[in-house]
């Protein structure tokens, strides 16, 4: 039912971003085959705690910052990498999807976001507790630092190659979060997601928990601003496994 939704709005909002992030991933993705993937949702601003825009250009870097997106409940990364990420990224999805990731955004190509939901057993972030974060420094569980960890049986991705599976059980890269960068204001925004999403699953599988997270309002579309935070103040406990 999502899926459906996803590419009636892509043909929609495809239209009216010309030169935009969602317009380049479509491309992009068509080049990959007949199967790309990108689909696109609210354009929504991303804002700090304060409800001001976050500027690109003042980002944290290498911290793990999170916000909700493209649903209520669905758990996003935003990340400045710090330097820029490789560019149109050739990646499959597990259902056979071909797609390419256009690359971070940002004065430096430094700012992606990700899904939060760990694709091998949709390990998320919630309130109480996170055991998937970025990992900017190596440790005893993870040879490199700079990837996104899962605690829970170790799969690791790499957001500067379009969240791609360094290790571990997983078996597709996360899903992208589209962003825009307004070069004039130094705004981002969230336009759309590509890859193996797994909202459906994860909203069979968590729907109860979801529901009383997010006071019943987890499937809906976010509205057109999305508050971004670091992923310390979002959960009570950030598990580091190592
Ligand atoms: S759920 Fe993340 S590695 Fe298994």
């Amino acid at each position: 039912m999502h899926r459906r939704g996803f590419l009636i709005g892509c043909a929609a909002v495809a239209g009216s971003l010309e030169g935009s992030a969602m317009a380049k991933a479509l491309g992009e993705a068509a080049d990959a085959g007949p199967a790309g993937s990108a689909r696109a949702w609210q354009r929504a601003l991303l804002v700090g705690q304060d409800g001001r825009p976050l500027l690109a250009s003042t980002l944290e870097q290498r911290r793990t910052l999170l916000f909700h997106y493209p649903f209520v409940g669905t758990p996003a990364f935003l990340l400045d990498l710090g330097r820029a990420t490789r560019r149109r990224v050739a990646l499959k999805a597990d259902d056979g999807e071909a797609y390419v990731w256009s690359g971070g955004v940002g004065p430096e190509q430094s700012v992606v976001a990700f899904s939060a939901i760990c694709a091998h057993k949709l390990t998320y972030p919630t309130k109480d507790i996170s055991f998937i974060s970025f990992r900017a420094e190596p440790s005893p569980v993870s040879k490199r630092g700079d990837v996104i960890h899962c605690c829970s049986e170790h799969s690791q991705y790499d957001p500067a190659d379009g969240a791609r599976v360094l290790a571990g059980p997983a078996t597709q890269p996360l899903a992208a979060i589209l962003l825009e960068h307004e070069r004039d204001s130094d705004h981002l925004y969230a336009v759309g997601t590509q890859g193996g999403e797994l909202f459906d699953d994860f909203f069979a599988r968590f729907g109860m928990k979801l529901a009383l997270e997010h006071g019943g309002r987890e499937r809906q579309a976010v509205s057109e601003r999305c508050v971004v935070q670091p992923i310390e103040q979002y959960c009570r406990q950030l598990m580091r496994c190592a």
